[in-house]
């Protein structure tokens, strides 16, 4: 046999753990007994099971307190209680307690038989999905996504979640933050993997351009229609389509995409048939939709449409614990790449990347490591060998240290600690502003004025 289940029945009267024996293992389960709660908790500790049968009435410890450390040991074993007749009322409190089903006695063995073959069923999916929850964690790695800090174990945490169904994912973030990546790990990890992938972005194309991309044209649609053409829609049919930068798409086309992502129908530009897609659409920006719906350049509606499932991607200076990973990944990806001999970065070019704020986030990183490493001639990448702005960015002291001097008062040393704060943050909002002191400020979240003492105060003006 290539996998049975295994099926504990626990039930004080021996003829009915008979009788429920008889009848399982017929279908080829394997079958243990446990003669009371405290007995079932013991063998659900020190072996696993696929499925529980669990009487409520029993000496020592009742069916529900047996359910609920079962439970504690294992949350995802479903669990079947068999009741006395009249007693429903105990039965739906162990439903309440997280029971999967429950039968009566005097019972039936052919609806036995369907509420386990359900319930092992039920095990079979969860068993997937734990299957490919493993596969993802690896080492922190996800195909390629590195990242240990909170903040993109977040972000795993919310792929698992989106990989085993069809929901509509939303990724927001900077540029450069691994959107597209992202958007291919929930595609190649989903049920769709074996079907296309497919993108389209939404920027820099006139509209009736992006219009006959996404849904195609039929033969003479226009001048220069020669031939139909199929659309990202349909060619990404029983797979994924990625929508980037939807925050840049025409209000008019919004219209059309609400339409396809509500009904999962459409028509080629010039067309008339209605053409069925069955897909799972993933959007992604680097605006903030919200502000865009309040601005009226993004439509409501579909925003509510596709903000379902949002995964935020945090900027780089906001996960900058992950750096020295990042950097070992890419110096590995580039050497081989590249051929070269490159084994590590010098302590200094690591401390010059923990204090640059990464406008670029994890793009700019790699653009960086690459170049170094073209130029590089020996094992070890130095500071010569980064581009100039990296090094005109300011040091920064490592505030986490700055609490540790006992000699000045605490009072003084937060507020040592605060004005290192907020000096980072003006330079970041800066960088980020293009040094447009209106939108610094406006980023910031503080006046024109106060941006303008406070940049005196940390001599922020020529940098
Ligand atoms: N966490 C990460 N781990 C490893 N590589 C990453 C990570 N995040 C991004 N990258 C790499 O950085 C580059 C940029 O990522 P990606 O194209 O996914 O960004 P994006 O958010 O789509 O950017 P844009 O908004 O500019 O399109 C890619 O080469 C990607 O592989
Ligand atoms: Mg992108």
């Amino acid at each position: 046999m290539v996998h049975s289940y295994r099926v504990l029945i626990v039930d004080d009267e021996q003829v009915i753990r008979f009788v429920l024996h008889e009848a399982l293992a017929k279908e080829g389960y394997e079958i243990e007994e446990a003669s009371d709660g405290e007995e079932a908790v013991l063998k659900v500790r020190n072996n696993s099971f696929d499925l529980i049968i669990l009487d409520i009435k029993m000496p020592k410890m009742d069916g529900i307190e047996a359910l609920k450390a079962i439970h504690k040991l294992n949350p995802r074993i479903p669990v079947v209680m068999i009741t006395a007749y009249g007693t429903t009322k105990i039965a739906l409190s162990a439903m309440r307690e997280g029971a999967f089903d429950y039968f009566t006695k005097p019972f039936d063995v052919a609806e036995i038989r369907i509420i386990v073959k359900r319930a092992l069923e039920k095990r079979r999916l969860q068993k997937q999905i734990e299957r490919l929850e493993t596969q993802l964690l690896q080492e922190h790695r996800f195909e390629g996504i590195v990242g240990t800090a909170p903040k993109m174990q977040e972000v795993f945490a919310l792929i698992r979640k989106v990989i085993t169904n069809d929901v509509t994912v939303l990724i927001c973030g900077e540029s450069g933050t691994g959107k597209e990546l992202v958007a291919q790990a929930i595609h190649y990890h989903s049920l769709r993997a074996k079907n296309p992938f497919i993108e389209v972005s939404c920027v820099a194309i006139p509209e009736t351009l992006l219009e006959s991309e996404m849904f195609g044209y039929e033969r003479g649609a226009f001048t220069g229609a020669h031939h139909l053409k199929p659309g990202k829609f349909e060619l990404a049919q029983g797979g994924s389509l990625l929508l980037d930068e939807i925050g840049d798409m025409p209000l008019s086309l919004q219209a059309k995409i609400l339409r396809v992502i509500e009904e999962r129908e459409f028509e080629r530009v010039g067309g008339t048939k209605t053409i069925k897609v069955d897909i799972r659409i993933i959007a992604a920006t680097n605006k903030d939709l919200a502000t865009a719906v309040k601005e009226q350049t993004f439509r409501e509606d579909l925003y509510f449409r596709i903000n379902v499932l949002p995964i935020y991607l945090p900027p780089l200076r906001e996960h900058s614990e992950d750096i020295p990973l990042l950097v070992d990944h890419f110096i590995r990806y580039y050497n081989q790449k590249l051929g070269k001999p490159v084994k590590r970065a010098a302590e200094d070019v690591l401390n010059i990347f923990l204090q640059y704020p990464w406008p670029g986030n994890v793009r700019e990183l790699e653009n960086v490591i690459q170049r170094a490493i073209i130029l590089s001639t020996g094992e070890t990448i130095t500071p010569d060998l980064l581009p100039p702005n990296l090094h005109s960015a300011p040091v920064i002291t490592d505030i986490s240290t700055l609490g540790d001097d006992f000699s000045i008062p605490m009072p003084e040393r937060i507020q040592a600690i605060t004005d290192k704060l907020e000096e980072r943050m003006i330079r970041v909002a800066l960088k980020k502003a293009n040094y447009r002191r209106q939108e610094t400020a406006d980023l910031l979240g503080i006046s024109r004025k106060s941006l303008h003492n406070k940049m005196q105060k940390y001599e922020l003006f020529d940098s």
